[in-house]
This record gives structure tokens, sequence and C-alpha cells, in this order.
């Protein structure tokens, strides 16, 4: 029995496969797509999840996605009749649920097949808590999924018990903590959808200075939801449009003018970061974060349980999720790889699983997303010759190094020696995060590689960290906080002891946005950081995307040519070494 999971028309759209229980394989639109946050119906995607399985559209048994049309209508009605929203907002939310609803017909006319699955909607918030739930491991938790919105609800309590996940009370639309992230992001000239973490990036140089005024905006009740002060906000009156230009998300202005008579003018994009812009920043993270415990205190007192499933798309906040240990009653977290839209997609998927009394055969808990696709040696050995005259060109040699300890050890050394590596190995991450099989790597210690990559390559905002990977076994000498990170979910404390020694992963407050390899589940990386380790006794490395202002790659020759267009000094095609002469 096989299930097609799906996340479509909503940001980062993705599909993933289950066979017989397991979980073949998973990708978001966007890398095939190669625009991000793509947001159509996931043709690629399900292309490629097939494709892996060897399976046509066909034969698929159940297809599962994450929107269930019609869910919650009560409360929409209720919300049409008291706040009597422009008819523009009405016929927007009738054709998005329509898209969803339609999801059949629309495979059918583009694949010209007749599609024999049966397809199941999930509600949105159920995907998001079964897409943490159901693959931890957990026999039982309490779930939270905290996010913009979906099926009209932002927020969704739950429990988790054996084999099955429900929600037992919600927060509905208009009032959501990820349209106060999303709206003040705005308000600080990030513009783009998806840009919070970039407020999250910034929050640390700032002062809490505007927690008076912004207690204004999102309002904390006595049973730990929270309200938004509407009369900031315009998401709900129907002045705000949500488009898809050729099916990259964009999103209208969120926040009324009146923001401005709170917090002092918005910041346009071409102005410069100024301290106050840190304040707000600041501020932001720091009232999210007193709802996001309001809501977790709540939840435990509901669900006493040691365990938290956590998604949705707050939940890619890795800063208050690295708190959740010291400010909760939660013994242990589980955030999936793609905490937002697209883990809807396995959410959707499993849930069916469940309710079909279908074993979950996936390794729980699910510790790996290396679920994406992968490059043969032929296809990579072919790419190289194709492009030996460009290689030539750009000042690089090719050698091919077949044995491992080899590879890893002269891949290591060039680290160590301040070059900048990129590192394509095995299958392509699911979810936002590069996680060392589409990184670039550099050396923790050199307090100036942070610029040369800035300027290199990345070309991202200054003030924005770069992350350590490090060894698992490793964590609890150098972090104050010791526990399994596999996906970079979570932002802990350095100790102080080691802050010096690794001055390009360490944020301006003394943390890191750890992502922990494990043995198991990515060898090479593992032994590339074991050997990195006894040349410098470091056990991490400096890994960000491989990617240049695009989504991260997908296949070799995305790899290559990003390598060619930029100043990387090396590139390692799974046991390719290419290297820039000048290097
Ligand atoms: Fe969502």
């Amino acid at each position: 029995m096989n299930i097609l999971g799906l996340n479509a028309y909503h940001g980062d759209s993705a599909a993933c496969l289950f066979v017989d229980g397991k979980l073949i394989a998973a990708a978001e639109e966007e890398r095939f797509r190669r625009i991000k946050h793509w947001a159509g119906l996931p043709t690629s995607a399900i292309n490629y999840v097939l494709e892996e399985a060897k399976l046509r559209l066909e034969e698929v048994d159940h297809i599962a996605i994450n929107r269930k049309p019609g869910v919650n209508n009560l409360r929409r009605l209720e919300f049409v009749l008291t706040h009597w929203p422009h008819p523009r907002l009405i016929a927007q939310k009738i054709k998005n649920i329509r898209s969803a609803a339609s999801v059949k017909e629309t495979l059918q006319a583009n694949y010209r097949i007749e599609i024999k699955a049966e397809v199941h909607h999930v509600e949105h918030h159920l995907a998001h808590l079964a897409s943490a739930y159901l693959v931890s491991g957990f026999n039982e938790a309490a779930c939270i999924s905290i996010d913009g919105f979906g099926d009209f609800a932002s927020t969704a309590f739950g429990v988790g018990q054996g084999s099955e996940v429900k929600i037992d009370n919600r927060v509905y639309f208009p009032h959501s903590l990820g349209i106060f992230y999303s709206a003040l992001t705005q308000f600080l000239g990030f513009r783009h959808y998806g840009d919070e973490y970039k407020v999250m990036g910034l929050a640390p140089y700032g002062e809490p200075n505007y927690l008076e005024p912004l207690r204004e905006v999102v309002r904390i009740r006595p049973d730990g939801t929270f309200r938004l002060n509407l009369k900031y906000f315009r998401h709900h009156i129907g002045n705000v449009s949500y488009t898809w230009k050729d099916c990259a998300p964009e999103v209208g202005t969120l926040y009324r003018r009146r923001l401005v008579g709170l917090l002092g003018p918005a910041r346009r994009p071409d102005e410069p970061l100024e301290q106050k812009h840190k304040d707000i920043a600041r501020s932001v993270q720091a009232t999210y974060e007193k709802a996001f415990f309001a809501l977790l205190q709540a939840l435990h007192k509901q669900h006493p349980s040691d365990n938290l499933a956590l998604a949705g798309g707050c939940a890619m906040n890795s800063v208050a999720n690295g708190k959740v240990y010291r400010r909760t009653p939660f013994k242990k977290m589980y955030c999936p790889a793609a905490a937002g839209d697209a883990g809807g997609a396995i959410g959707a998927a499993a849930f069916v699983l469940s309710t079909l009394n279908s074993q979950l055969s996936t390794d729980t808990p699910l510790m790996t997303a290396y679920l994406g696709p992968d490059a043969s040696e032929e296809e990579i050995h072919a790419l190289i010759d194709w492009k030996k005259k460009e290689i030539a060109d750009a000042g690089c040699t090719t050698s091919y190094i077949g044995d491992e300890e080899e590879l890893v050890s002269k891949t290591a050394k060039a680290l160590a020696d301040g070059k900048i590596v990129g590192w394509f190995q095995g299958r392509m991450e699911w979810g936002p995060r590069a996680l060392g099989n589409r990184s670039i790597l550099a050396d923790p210690r050199n307090a100036a590689i942070k610029d040369v990559l800035n300027a290199k390559i990345k070309r991202r905002e200054s003030f924005r960290p770069f992350a350590p990977s490090i060894l698992r076994e490793e964590v609890a000498e150098w972090f104050e906080t010791d526990d399994d990170v596999p996906f970079m979910t979570k932002v802990f404390q350095i100790r102080t002891k080691y802050r010096d020694m690794i001055p390009a992963v360490i944020h301006v407050d003394g943390t890191g946005r750890l992502q922990t390899v494990h043995k198991e589940t990515n060898p090479r990386y593992y032994r590339l950081i074991e050997h990195f380790r006894d040349l410098t006794g470091v056990p991490l490395v400096l890994n960000t995307s491989f990617n240049e202002s695009e989504p991260v790659v997908c296949y070799p020759e995305e790899a290559l040519d990003c390598f060619l267009r930029t100043e990387m000094d090396i590139l390692v095609l799974a046991n390719f070494f290419l290297e820039r002469k000048s290097a």
C-alpha cells in the first residue's frame, strides 16, 4: 500500500511518498523549479518521489493533502458576520479552498490519466501535529502547531497517544503569532516571503526597548492563548494581496499605518539598519517568546507530559525552541526537519496511514532528512566531462578520490587551511536546512571567514550568523544544553570557555544554531568532522546551505554552476574533488 502526501497551493509546496508504511522520499518543489517557496501544484516533486519508488501516479493507492476545505466553517461564518471583510478577501479564500479541493481533478488534467487513488483531506494543523508526533518516536506527547494560518486557524493544541493524534483546541483567524511576526518583519523592511529568520538573527543586536508598546499589539490571555490587537493589522479586512507571481508567493502589507504611531516610521528595504530597528527586532522576538511560552505552559497544564511535539511555521523559530527546556516543564522535544508547510505533506500522509491502521514503519524517531534526489557517480562523471572546458577555463583541476578516508582527510585539511568547500553528497535534505549533503563548509575558528563567505558566495546580510555542525558526542562539552538537534531547529548557548575558539559560528549573544551530526545517519560527514577535529581539536565545522540567493542546489549541475560562478575554493561532488588552482 502506498500513499502520496502533498502540500499544494501553499508556500513551500512539496510531495512525499510512503510505501508499506515506510517513508521513501520527500522533497520541496522549489528545488526543482528553482523559485524559492514555490507555491502551486508540486508536479516535479510528485514526479521525483514516484520515480524513487518506481511507481506511476495511476498506481498510487491514497493521496493525502494538508488542507480540509469546509473545516471550521462555523467559525468562518461567525467571522464574516461579525467583521464584514472586504469581498476580495472572501473571493481570495474561496479560490484557494477550491484549488485545494480540486487537486485530484487538476492532477488528472495535468497527467492525462484517471487517478484511482482515494483522496484524503487532512486539516492543516492536524497535518502539522502529525508531521511531528507520528514520527517522533514518542509513545505519548503534548502536541502544538503554531503558524500563520491554515484552514482558518493559526494555532492548535493537541495530544498524541500511541499511533493517534488529535486536536483539542485552536486559536482561530484572525489571531496569529505567525502574522504578528510576519507583519513586524515587513515593518523592519524585510519584504520577502519567509524573511522572518532575518528578524530572529537581528534581535540579539538590540535591546528590548519596545516591549511595552508591543504588549498593546499581542495580548496574552489568562488561559495562555493570545489575541492580536486588530487595529494594527490589515490581514482580516481584505486589503492584503496574497499573490503567486510565477508561483513565488508574495504577501502585501500586513500592518496598518497605526503601527507607525506606536513604533515610529517603518524601515524601507533600502534604508540602513539602525539601532532602533535592532531594538524593535529584539522586542518582537521577546514578545513572540512570551506568547510561545504561555502557549506551552497552557498546553502542559492540559496535557502534562514530558514530551513535546512541535510544528507549524513558527516552530522554525530556533531561538525560542532552544529555550523550551529552560522555560517549560517539557523534557524532550521533537521538531521535524520541515516544521513549516512543506512538512504538512509528511504529516497528512502519516495521519492517513495511522487512520488506515497501517503500521508506520518509518524508522522512528525520524532522525534523517536525507530524503531527496541523489546523483550517481556516472552522472557526475558525465557532467564533469561535459563541462571540462568551463572547469579548465576557471582554473580548476579535477581528481577522483575513491578512497573515503583520503577524501575526507584531504577535505578536512583544506578546511583547516582556510578554504571554502562546496560539499555535495548523497541524497538532498528535506526541509529548509542544508545538513551536510548540499552544504558549503568552512573553518569555524576563522573570524574573517564570515565576511569572505558573504563577499564571495552568499551575498547575504552581515548580521546573520552561520551555523555549526558538531559531532553528536561533543555537544555536552561544547554547548550548555545536551540534546539531539539533527535538523538545526534549536539554538543553544555555547560554553563560555569555547567562545573565542569558534568565532565564525557564534552569534553576538554567545549562541549557535547547531546541527548534531550522527554516525548512523551521515557517516561520511561525521568522518569529515572527525578528521577536522583530529587536525584542529575542534569537533565542528561551519555549515551553510549550498546556494547563492536561490533555492539550495538539488542536482550536481547546479552545484557545479554555483562553484564556477562564485569564488568557492573547492568542490567535492561525491568522490570528485575540484580545486581552483589559485586557491
Ligand atoms: Fe502551516
